[in-house]
């Protein structure tokens, strides 16, 4: 693949990419998924993933991880600080220094918006933001991004509600930055205390036709193509008295799958509480395990451009 603008850049921000650069990397994914496993295990051979989470996580670490094997480098690092020496009390300056001597490429989860930012200006080798506070979640989008296109065929004309909690949960903001990319109508859909922050989506709502409501009603329910649910996230509220007044805010169940299109397609970020409903997981409508199994792809992909200037 010829033009491989990914080479040794930072993957802080999705803003950061345009729609080009996104149809590129999904290209990529697709021929990365179509390679015999001994090609596609020369992509990272002797190369080495490094990760620092400070924040719980299953799917982002793991299917890094699950990449990095695939495409036949090794993966290292910190998945609970309580067993590193943050615990001592060293800083992140420290640490990413530490681990950029080991790696060749980095991946950081952080409770601090713009700490993967931080991270980049510290680190030599390039740096992969695995979830920055409540601000940014860029290869979570570009996944999310991927299964519409290869569930719908087309981004382009879709209409897309995105629920629960819009102003905690750091995957919608960097869904809606890539959405910006595509022609789709969005309704965001969240209790009044959870909306999006205007502040972060200042200067979208010129491009995106964004419609805000509160309740999933039968008129919104009847048109939309795709239905993303996030999960409240109860860790990132100053008071967990203002998290019992929205838990449990919007469930989808049978009830409401009855009121979808026949071929809305359900997403969700994960982890999954108790916003979905588990007799939903067999229907045709969800799709939220095949976006985890598009994630290792997507993964493989990006790492593969990352690592290699002649990209795949
Ligand atoms: C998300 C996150 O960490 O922001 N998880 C993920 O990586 N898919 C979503 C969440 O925690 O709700």
């Amino acid at each position: 693949m010829k033009n491989n603008h990914f080479f040794d850049r930072d993957i802080v921000t999705i803003k950061d990419f345009s729609r080009a650069d996104l149809e590129f990397v999904f290209d990529a994914t697709d021929k990365v998924s179509s390679l015999k496993p001994k090609e596609r295990g020369q992509l990272a051979s002797a190369r080495t993933l490094g990760y620092i989470f400070y924040e719980p996580s299953t799917r982002t670490r793991m299917s890094f991880e699950a990449a990095m094997a695939s495409i036949g480098g090794s993966s290292l690092g910190i998945f609970d600080p309580r067993y590193s020496s943050i615990e001592k009390g060293e800083t992140l300056y420290d640490t990413i220094r530490t681990m950029d001597l080991y790696s060749d490429i980095l991946v950081l989860r952080h409770q601090m918006d713009g700490s993967s930012r931080y991270a980049a200006e510290i680190s030599t080798h390039p740096v992969l933001n695995g979830g920055s506070g409540s601000e940014e979640h860029p290869t979570q989008a570009m996944l999310d991004l991927y299964t519409m296109k290869k569930e719908k065929k087309n981004i382009d004309g879709l209409k897309i509600c995105i629920l629960g909690d819009l102003k905690y949960g750091r995957t919608v903001y960097s869904l809606l930055y890539g959405l910006v990319h595509y022609n789709v109508e969005i309704y965001l859909v969240s209790p009044p205390s959870l909306r999006i922050r205007q502040e972060s989506i200042y200067g979208l709502t010129e491009k995106l036709k964004i419609s805000e409501l509160t309740e999933l009603d039968d008129e919104l329910l009847s048109k939309i193509d795709v239905l993303y649910v996030t999960r409240i996230q109860r860790e990132r509220f100053p008071d967990i008295q203002e998290y019992e007044k929205v838990k449990g805010a919007y469930i989808i169940d049978s009830n409401v799958l009855n009121r979808l299109k026949s071929d809305t397609s359900i997403m969700h970020p994960m982890p999954r509480i108790d916003e979905i409903s588990k007799n939903i997981d067999l229907t045709k409508n969800a799709i939220y395990f095949k976006q985890v199994a598009y994630g290792k792809e997507l993964r493989a992909a990006l790492l593969a451009l990352v690592l290699n200037e002649s990209g795949l």
